[in-house]
C-alpha cells in the first residue's frame, strides 16, 4: 500500500493504468468499523482504491475540537491495508493549503441548515476540501456514510453542479449492537455518558415507529425527540429536525422521502444521527 503526502505520487500511481477504476475514500482518521465499511465497498467496486486521511483545518470552528481530534495514524493504515486499499493520501496542511492559497468553493441552500445553521462555515470548509480531493485523486467513485446525511446532501449537489467526473455513492450507517452510530467522537464519552448516549437512536426508532403508526404532523415528532432528550441525563439537543430529503427544508406535514436528523450534545461530546426513510404515503 502506497503511503504518501505527495501529490505528485498520488496523481503518477492513479494514472499509472489510466483504464483502472478508482474508488476514493476521505476520512479524516480515527478510522472505525464505519470507515472500513467505506474502504471495503470501495475496493470490492473498483479495480484501485485510494483512502485520504486528513484532519481538515477550514471545517472547524475556531471554538471546535480541532486540537483534540483524535490522531491514530499507524493503526489507521494498518486497517486500510487489511481492507485492501492501493494508496493512502496522508496530506500535511501546508501541502493541501499552500501560502498564498485563497479559493473557496460555496454551496448555497442546502447548507444553511440543521448542521450548517448550527456551525457556520462547516460545510464551506467541506466543500473546499472534497474538491481538491476529487481534483487530485479524479476517482471513478467516491464513497461517505449516510451518518453524515447533509453532508452527502451537500456533496452531490457539489458534484452535479461542478460536473465532478464521478459517482458519490452513500453507504448504510454502521451501528453498535446497541444503536449508536459509529463515529470517531464516540471514544470521547465516558462510561456513563456512553450510556446515554443511545437516547440518539432511540429518538430516532420512536419516531420511525410513531410515522408506521400514521403520526404525519412533523412537529409531534421534533416534539417527542426534544422531550426524550431532555429527560436524558448528560444529553442536550442541539436540534430535532424532519425534512426532505431532496432539500432538507422542515416539513409540517410528513410525506415522501424524509430525513429525521438530530445533533445532541452528551457531556462535552457533540453527537449526530439520523433516519432516511422513503415513500412515506400520507394518510
Ligand atoms: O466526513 C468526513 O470525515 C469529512 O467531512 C471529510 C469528507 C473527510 C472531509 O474532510
Amino acid at each position: 500500500m502506497l503511503v504518501t503526502q505527495n501529490i505528485t505520487e498520488i496523481r503518477q500511481a492513479r494514472w499509472a493504468d489510466p483504464a483502472s477504476t478508482w474508488g476514493l475514500v476521505p476520512t479524516m482518521g480515527a478510522l472505525h468499523a464505519g470507515h472500513i465499511s467505506l474502504a471495503e465497498r470501495a475496493v470490492a467496486e473498483n479495480d484501485k482504491s485510494c483512502a485520504t486521511i486528513f484532519v481538515n483545518p477550514t471545517q472547524f470552528a475556531p471554538t471546535d475540537d480541532l486540537d483534540k481530534y483524535p490522531r491514530t495514524l499507524e493503526r489507521d493504515l494498518e486497517m486500510l491495508e487489511q481492507a485492501g486499499i492501493n494508496m493512502v493520501f496522508t496530506p500535511t496542511p501546508a501541502v493541501m493549503y499552500p501560502d498564498g492559497f485563497g479559493t473557496r468553493v460555496l454551496v448555497d441552500g442546502v447548507t444553511d441548515r440543521l448542521e450548517g445553521e448550527h456551525r457556520p462555515g462547516h460545510f464551506d470548509g467541506v466543500t473546499q476540501v472534497v474538491s481538491k480531493l476529487f481534483n487530485i485523486v479524479q476517482p471513478t467513485r467516491a464513497y461517505f456514510g449516510q451518518k453524515d446525511a447533509q453532508q452527502t446532501v451537500v456533496l452531490k449537489k457539489l458534484v452535479r453542479d461542478l460536473n465532478f467526473n464521478l459517482d458519490l455513492i452513500v453507504c448504510p450507517t454502521v451501528r453498535e449492537p446497541d444503536g449508536l452510530a459509529m463515529s470517531s467522537r464516540n471514544r470521547y464519552l465516558s462510561a456513563e455518558e456512553r450510556q446515554h448516549a443511545t437516547v440518539l437512536y432511540q429518538s430516532l426508532s420512536q419516531a420511525a415507529e410513531m410515522i408506521e403508526n400514521g403520526e404525519r404532523d412533523a412537529e409531534n415528532i421534533r416534539q417527542m425527540i426534544a422531550d426524550k432528550v431532555k429527560s436524558t441525563p448528560h444529553a442536550e439537543l442541539i436540534y430535532s429536525s424532519v425534512a426532505s430529503n431532496l432539500d432538507l427544508s422542515e416539513l409540517e406535514t410528513i410525506s415522501g422521502n424524509i430525513l429525521i436528523s438530530l445533533a445532541v450534545l452528551v457531556g462535552d461530546t457533540r453527537l449526530i444521527d439520523n433516519f432516511m426513510i422513503d415513500g412515506i404515503e400520507p394518510m
